[in-house]
C-alpha cells in the first residue's frame, strides 16, 4: 500500500486542528509511518463559516458519501459531535469496511459499548485519544503503557474549561459568567458550555476512562456529576484561606470490586501538584499497584493539541492496516469478552473530608447547636472559623470536618438547614487531602 487515504467529517475548530498537523508535520508522520497520510475529503454541512485554515477546494463537499463511499478512504474521522447523526456515521463508515476515528466524548459516553461492537463485528477499529483530555495521550497510556497494572485510582482534571473558569474566578476575581466569556473565546467551550459547567463533559471523559481502567463497560448513567456553576466566590476565597484550592476533579476508584466514579468541585491542597494546574491545561493521576502513581499534563483543549490527538490515532490505525493486524489493541483495553459490569457504590457511602459554609445569625450557643448534630452523626470537626460581625443579619461559620460518610452529612446538614438560627442552605464542597489519599 503506497499511502492511507482519510476522510474528514466536520470542519470545526479541532478537525482544522487536524488538517493543520497533517500539513505541517506530514514530513514526519511519512517517516515514522512509512507511507503518507492522505486527507482526501473534508466534508461539513457548511462550508461558507470562518475558519481558522483554509483548505484546497478540490478536497471540500457537503455530501457524507463522497467520505463513505469512496473506496479510497481507509479511515474516516468523525468530528460532527452530537449524538443520532454522529452515531449513523460511525456505524456507516464500520459497516462499509473503514475504520473511524472521532472526539465525540459524549456519543462514546452513551453509546460507546454498541459502537465497539460494531466495530468488533466488522473486524475494524475505533480511535478515540481526542475524547479524553485532548491532546495528553490518556487512553495511549492506560491501554498500552500501563497495561502490566491493576489501576487503583484515577483523579483527573478533565476539562479545560471549567479549569480556565475556575482558575480565572480564583486569580483575577473573575465572575464565573465573565469567565465563561473568556473560555469561549479561546475556543475550549462545548458549543453547549453546560455540559462544561455542569460537569457533564467531565462524566463523559471519566466513563471512558474508568471502563479502560477497571476492565467494565462504559457506564455513563452510573458517575455521580455536580458543576461549579453553584460555586460562590466566598468559597473560593475560604479555601484559600485553608490552604486550599478548588477544582472541578474526576475520581474513579476501584475499592474491591466496587466502583467509585464522580465529578463535583473539590477542595484540594494547595502544594498538591493538581492544584497548580492551571487555565485549559488538564492533568490526570494514576494510581496502578505495580507502577505506582503517575502524573499527564497537557492541553485538555484547543486546535492543536486535539488535533495531535487525532493524527496519533490515525497513525496506529494506518500500522495496523499495514501490518494487516486490525483490532491488535482492545477499544476498551481488555478483551471485549472479559469486560464486566462491576458494581457502583452509591455517592451516599462515599467517604471523604468536607468543608461547610453555614449561614446562621450570630448570637451564642448557635456553634454548639450545629456541632451537637454533626457529632449525633459521627462527623468530626477539623476546624472552624467564623467570618463577619455580630451587627449582621446572617454570618458565615466556615468549616472542616474529618473523613465522614456522605449519608451521614447529608442527614446531618438536613437537620441543621432546619434550624431557625441558620439563615440560608449550607454550601458543602468535598475535599481530597492526605487523610483521603495519601497521594495527596
Ligand atoms: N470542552 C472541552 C473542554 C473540550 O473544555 O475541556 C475538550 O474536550
Amino acid at each position: 500500500m503506497r499511502s492511507i487515504g482519510v476522510g474528514l467529517i466536520g470542519w470545526g475548530t479541532v478537525g482544522s486542528g487536524v488538517i493543520e498537523v497533517l500539513r505541517e508535520n506530514a514530513d514526519a508522520i511519512e517517516s515514522r509511518l512509512g507511507v503518507p497520510l492522505r486527507l482526501l475529503h473534508v466534508a461539513d454541512r457548511d462550508l461558507d463559516r470562518d475558519r481558522p485554515i483554509r483548505v484546497d477546494a478540490s478536497l471540500l463537499t457537503t455530501r457524507l458519501e463522497d467520505v463513505l463511499d469512496d473506496p479510497q478512504v481507509h479511515i474516516v474521522i468523525e468530528l460532527m459531535g452530537g449524538l443520532g447523526a454522529a452515531k449513523d456515521v460511525i456505524v456507516r463508515a464500520l459497516d462499509s469496511g473503514k475504520h473511524v476515528v472521532t472526539a465525540n466524548k459524549a456519543l462514546l459516553a452513551h453509546e460507546g459499548n454498541d459502537l465497539f461492537q460494531t466495530a468488533v463485528r466488522n473486524d475494524r477499529a475505533i480511535g478515540f485519544e481526542a475524547a479524553v483530555a485532548g491532546g495528553i495521550p490518556l487512553i495511549k497510556s492506560l491501554r498500552e503503557g500501563l497495561a502490566g497494572n491493576r489501576i487503583k485510582t484515577i483523579f483527573g482534571i478533565l476539562n479545560g474549561t471549567a479549569n480556565y473558569i475556575l482558575t480565572r474566578m480564583t486569580e483575577a476575581k473573575l465572575s464565573f459568567q465573565a469567565a465563561l466569556k473568556e473560555a469561549q473565546d479561546l475556543g475550549y467551550a462545548e458549543a453547549d458550555p453546560a455540559l462544561d459547567v455542569e460537569g457533564i463533559d467531565t462524566a463523559h471523559k471519566l466513563a471512558i476512562a474508568a471502563a479502560l481502567s477497571f476492565g467494565t463497560p462504559i457506564q455513563f448513567e452510573q458517575v455521580y456529576t455536580e458543576g461549579i456553576t453553584r460555586i460562590d466566590p466566598l468559597d473560593v476565597r475560604y479555601g484559600e484561606e485553608f490552604g486550599y484550592q478548588l477544582k472541578l476533579l474526576a475520581i474513579a476508584r476501584n475499592t474491591d470490586g466496587r466502583i467509585e466514579m464522580r465529578v463535583h468541585p473539590t477542595l484540594i491542597p494547595h502544594h498538591h501538584v493538581l492544584a497548580s494546574v492551571k487555565g485549559a491545561y488538564n492533568a490526570v493521576h494514576i494510581q496502578g499497584n505495580a507502577v505506582g502513581n503517575i502524573m499527564l499534563y497537557g492541553m485538555g483543549a484547543g486546535m492543536m493539541p486535539t488535533g495531535s490527538a487525532v493524527v496519533s490515532d490515525l497513525i496506529d490505525i494506518a500500522r495496523d492496516i499495514l501490518g494487516n493486524t486490525p483490532r491488535r489493541i482492545p477499544s476498551l483495553a481488555f478483551q471485549p469478552d472479559r469486560l464486566k459490569p462491576l458494581p457502583i457504590k452509591p455517592i451516599e457511602d462515599i467517604s471523604t473530608c468536607y468543608y461547610f459554609r453555614f449561614s446562621a445569625v450570630d448570637s451564642p450557643g448557635v456553634l454548639s447547636k450545629i456541632s451537637g448534630i454533626l457529632g449525633e452523626n459521627r462527623i468530626s470537626i477539623a476546624s472552624v472559623i467564623q467570618k463577619g460581625r455580630q451587627e449582621e443579619a446572617s454570618v458565615p461559620i466556615v468549616m472542616l470536618t474529618h473523613e465522614a460518610v456522605e449519608s451521614h452529612v447529608r442527614r446531618a446538614l438536613a437537620e441543621i438547614d432546619r434550624l431557625d438560627v441558620v439563615t440560608s442552605r449550607t454550601q458543602v464542597i468535598r475535599i481530597e487531602n492526605q487523610e483521603t489519599n495519601d497521594f495527596f
